[in-house]
C-alpha cells in the first residue's frame, strides 16, 4: 500500500499566505481526484513571525529546522518584509531561505521557464511553444558562500567582502543534475537538440574556468547532448533575442539568481514562475516570487507560481516512490493552470485579467475536476 507523504508548509511573508492557500487548494484537490495519501503540517516563518508576540527576534521556532528535515517535501513561501531588517542591516528571512538550502545541502536550485498557452510573451512573435527550457542554478556556494564579512568599520578604509566559492564538489554535482535533466527533456524549441548550455564568466574569473572546465569533463559522459556556452552578460542578451535555443541552462548562484529573473519575465512575469530546490535527500518547493508587500491581503496576487510549485513537488516525490498516483496529480495540476490561462479565468492584474487570487485558484481546482471527470 503507497505510504503518506508528510509536507511541511511555511507560507511566509506578505502574499504568501495567500498564494500558499491557493496552493494548498490544489494539493489538496489532487489528493481527493487521485487517492493520494498527503498529510500537510504550516509552520510559521519570517518577518511576520519576527516581529510577532512579543517582537520575539527570531525567524522561525527552534524546531520547526527539525520538522522540515524530517518531512518528504517542504512547500515554501516568499520570506522578508523589505522594512524587517536586523541591527547589522541584514534582511530577516536569510535563517530560513539559507538556513533550509544550505542546512540541508539542497545543491540544485531548478527553475524551468515555460511560456503557457494563454500567456502573453512579452517578447513580439514569441509563442507558447518557443520558449521552453530550465535553468539550474547552483545553489549553496558562488557569492552566496556566506564566507564575508566587513574589513575594517567605519571611515575611508570600510570594505565589505564577500567571497566567491566554487567547489570541485558544488560544480560536479550541479553539472552532472543539468545534464541528467536534458536526458529527460524533448530538447530546445527551435530544433529538438537537447543541449546544455555552461553560463560563466571564464574569461575572467577563476572560479568560472575551473566550472567550465568540469563542463568539458563530464560533458563527455553525455556525447547525445550538445555542449554550448555562453559568457553571462551575452547571456543575457541571448535569452532575451534566442530563447527557443536554450533546452538547459547550468551556472553558478549569483548568475542563476539573476538569469532567473530574466527567465520569469519570459514567461509572463514572476507569478507564474516556480522552482525547486533539491538536495539528495530533500526537496523544497517555491514560487520564485518574493513577497510583493504592496499587494498582500488584497487578493490581487498570482498563485499560479505557488500552485506549479506544488506540481513539481508532486513530481519530484514520484521519482522517489512507486506511488503512480503521484505523477498523474502533477499532471492534473499542470493541465489545468493551463486550461485556466487559456479560458481566462486564471488571468490575475499582472498578466492583463480580472481574476482575484482566490478565484484563479478556484478556477484551477474547477478544472482539475473536470480533467478528472473526463479521464473517468
Ligand atoms: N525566496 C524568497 O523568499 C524571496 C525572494 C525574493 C524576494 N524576497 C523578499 O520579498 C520582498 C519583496 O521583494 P521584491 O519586491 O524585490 O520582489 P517581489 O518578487 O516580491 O516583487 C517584485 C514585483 O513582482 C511582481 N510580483 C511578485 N510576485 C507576484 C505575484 N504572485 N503576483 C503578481 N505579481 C507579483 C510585483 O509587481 C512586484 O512588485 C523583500 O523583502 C525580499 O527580500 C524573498
Amino acid at each position: 500500500m503507497p505510504r503518506k507523504f508528510e509536507i511541511a508548509v511555511l507560507p511566509g511573508d506578505g502574499v504568501g499566505p495567500e498564494v500558499i492557500r491557493e496552493a494548498l487548494r490544489a494539493l489538496e484537490a489532487s489528493r481527493e481526484l487521485t487517492d493520494l495519501k498527503l498529510e500537510t503540517t504550516t509552520y510559521s516563518a519570517g518577518a511576520k513571525y519576527w516581529l510577532g508576540k512579543g517582537r520575539r527576534r527570531h525567524e522561525w521556532d527552534e524546531e520547526t529546522f527539525e520538522r522540515c528535515s524530517k518531512a518528504d517535501a517542504i512547500l515554501l513561501g516568499p520570506i522578508g518584509l523589505p522594512d524587517v531588517v536586523r541591527e547589522d542591516g541584514r534582511p530577516v528571512g536569510s535563517d530560513v531561505v539559507f538556513g533550509l538550502r544550505m542546512g540541508l545541502d539542497l545543491y540544485a536550485n531548478v527553475r524551468p521557464v515555460k511560456l503557457m498557452n494563454g500567456v502573453k510573451s512579452p517578447l513580439a512573435m514569441k509563442g507558447s511553444g518557443d520558449i521552453d527550457f530550465a535553468i539550474i542554478r547552483e545553489n549553496t556556494e558562488g557569492l552566496y558562500s556566506g564566507i564575508q564579512g566587513i574589513l575594517s568599520r567605519g571611515g575611508e578604509d570600510e570594505a565589505g567582502v564577500d567571497v566567491r566559492l566554487i567547489t570541485r564538489k558544488g560544480a560536479e554535482r550541479i553539472i552532472s543534475y543539468a545534464f541528467r535533466l536534458s536526458m529527460r527533456r524533448k530538447g530546445a524549441p527551435i530544433d529538438r537538440k537537447r543541449r546544455v548550455t555552461c553560463v560563466d564568466k571564464s574569461n575572467v574569473l577563476a572560479g568560472c574556468r575551473l566550472f567550465r572546465s568540469i563542463y568539458n569533463d563530464l560533458a563527455r559522459r553525455f556525447p547525445r547532448i550538445e555542449k554550448d556556452y555562453a559568457y553571462v552578460d551575452a547571456m543575457c542578451q541571448w535569452l532575451i533575442r534566442r530563447p527557443e535555443k536554450y533546452d538547459v541552462i547550468v551556472t553558478t548562484n549569483l548568475f542563476g539568481d539573476i538569469l532567473s529573473e530574466i527567465g520569469a519575465a519570459l514567461q509572463g512575469g514572476l507569478g507564474l514562475a516556480p522552482s525547486a530546490n533539491i538536495g539528495e535527500k530533500h526537496g523544497m518547493f517555491e514560487p520564485v516570487h518574493g513577497s510583493a508587500p504592496q499587494y498582500a491581503g488584497k487578493n490581487v496576487a498570482n498563485p499560479t507560481a505557488a500552485i506549479l510549485s506544488v506540481k513539481m513537488m508532486l513530481e519530484w516525490l514520484s521519482g522517489k516512490s512507486t506511488d503512480k498516483q503521484l505523477d498523474v496529480a502533477a499532471r492534473l495540476i499542470e493541465r489545468a493552470v493551463v486550461q485556466s490561462l487559456e479560458k481566462g479565468e486564471g488571468l490575475t492584474h499582472d498578466l492583463g485579467g480580472k481574476a482575484s487570487t482566490r478565484q484563479a485558484g478556484q478556477a484551477v481546482v474547477r478544472n482539475m475536476r473536470l480533467l478528472a471527470q473526463k479521464e473517468d
